[in-house]
């Protein structure tokens, strides 16, 4: 099979392919330290590390994410001397600065980041140049105004742009409206291509496009390398795999899941997120809103902090890594319904890229 050659900044993974990042410890490091051995990128997703972290003494919760993000990229790095790692920081968290900094004094190599507009990313980012930076975005026009802003403000362009898609993607979605979700328009099939021609016929610009959201298995892959994407981002396969940082419960949830148990809900974020209806969220969305308390206002927006009219979330997040099926919110893309075995990662690579 041929395949793109996928160059983000200076690191160059065997495979064009990144292993999204999956919070809360959905994508820990023995997700993607397997990942990165098999010669993919993998991701590790710097929300909530702390919650697990020995750092952690129930008060000090931002200083322990900061010390976790650090413990997780050097076991990854152990698991995978020579592969590349990335983490993935989340625009929407109060302590942002402080997860990409501590990423890129951890080592890692490339930082992945959405949820919102990474605007300020090379300022946190200035004292590592090699580390490359990739914001995940739904539309050109995001693109087009990251990058704008970027090398006005700091003289520095992107170094990939991941496009995932809200039709299909697990997680929060890049989306400010429910509507937008099913908008054709934000179709893999309209931005990456777009996104491809403006790159380099308008920006001149020679930056590598990684497609996420519904890329299951080589036909899903190659029709996005068609669309002219240099590389993949996967999110669900790579959450029910055997090296894995969540529960088996957690996993099995996916390989029982049925078209009709994934649903669209409005994350306390005030983003549409996708995951399984799970006891909890099937009653959420009847209007019941019920919470646990507040870990550590980890939010710059939360609509469980402001009026009470959603959830913790990272309460549910961390429950439905820890298997709580009955309270947790599980997310997932809706390719989650073609998950009916737990596999291996290697496993996974190889039917992918062949031996
Ligand atoms: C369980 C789960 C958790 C996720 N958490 C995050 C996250 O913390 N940050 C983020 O940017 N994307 C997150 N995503 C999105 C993935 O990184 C990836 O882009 C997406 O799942 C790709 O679509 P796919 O699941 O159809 O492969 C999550 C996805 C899943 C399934």
């Amino acid at each position: 099979m041929v395949y793109p050659t996928l160059k983000i900044g200076k690191h160059q993974p065997r495979f064009p392919l990144i292993q999204g990042g999956m919070g809360v410890k959905i994508s820990g490091p023995r997700r993607a330290g397997a990942v990165a051995k098999a010669g993919g990128v993998g991701t590790i997703a710097t929300v909530g590390l702390a919650v697990d972290s020995p750092h952690y003494n129930g008060r000090n919760y931002f200083d322990a994410n900061e010390l976790a993000v650090k413990d997780a990229l050097a076991e990854a790095r152990a698991e995978a001397p020579g592969g590349i790692l990335a983490v993935n920081a989340m625009v929407a968290l109060t302590d942002y600065e402080r997860h990409v900094r501590a990423a890129c004094e951890g080592g890692t190599d490339i930082v992945i980041s959405g949820a919102g507009l990474p605007l300020k990313l090379p300022e946190y980012t200035k004292e590592f140049p090699d580390v490359a930076l990739v914001p995940i975005v739904s539309s050109t026009k995001a693109a087009n105004l990251i990058l704008r802003r970027w090398e006005k403000q700091y003289g520095r362009i992107p170094d990939g742009f991941v496009v995932e898609t809200p039709l299909h993607a697990g997680g929060h979605l890049g989306a400010t409206k429910l509507e937008q979700v099913t908008d054709p328009a934000l179709s893999l099939e309209v931005v990456v291509p777009e996104l491809a021609a403006f790159l380099r016929d308008e920006a001149r610009l020679d930056i590598p496009i990684i497609a996420a959201g519904g890329i299951w298995d080589r036909s899903d892959m190659e029709r996005a390398f068609s669309l002219g994407a240099k590389g993949v981002q996967m999110g669900t396969r790579f959450a029910c795999t055997v090296e894995g940082d969540a529960s088996e419960r957690f996993k099995q949830a996916y390989v029982d899941a049925r078209e009709e148990d994934v649903v669209i809900i409005k994350s306390p974020v005030g983003i549409p997120g996708r995951a399984l209806k799970t006891p909890f969220v099937a009653k959420y969305l009847e209007g019941e809103v019920t919470s646990k308390p507040c870990i550590a206002n980890c939010l710059s927006h939360c609509s469980y902090r402001n009026d009470r009219s959603a959830f913790c979330i990272a309460q549910a997040l961390v429950d439905a890594y820890r298997g709580d099926y009955e309270n947790g919110l599980f997310f997932c893309g809706d390719n989650v319904v073609k998950c009916t075995r737990i596999e291996t990662v290697p496993e996974i690579m190889k039917e992918l890229f062949g031996d």
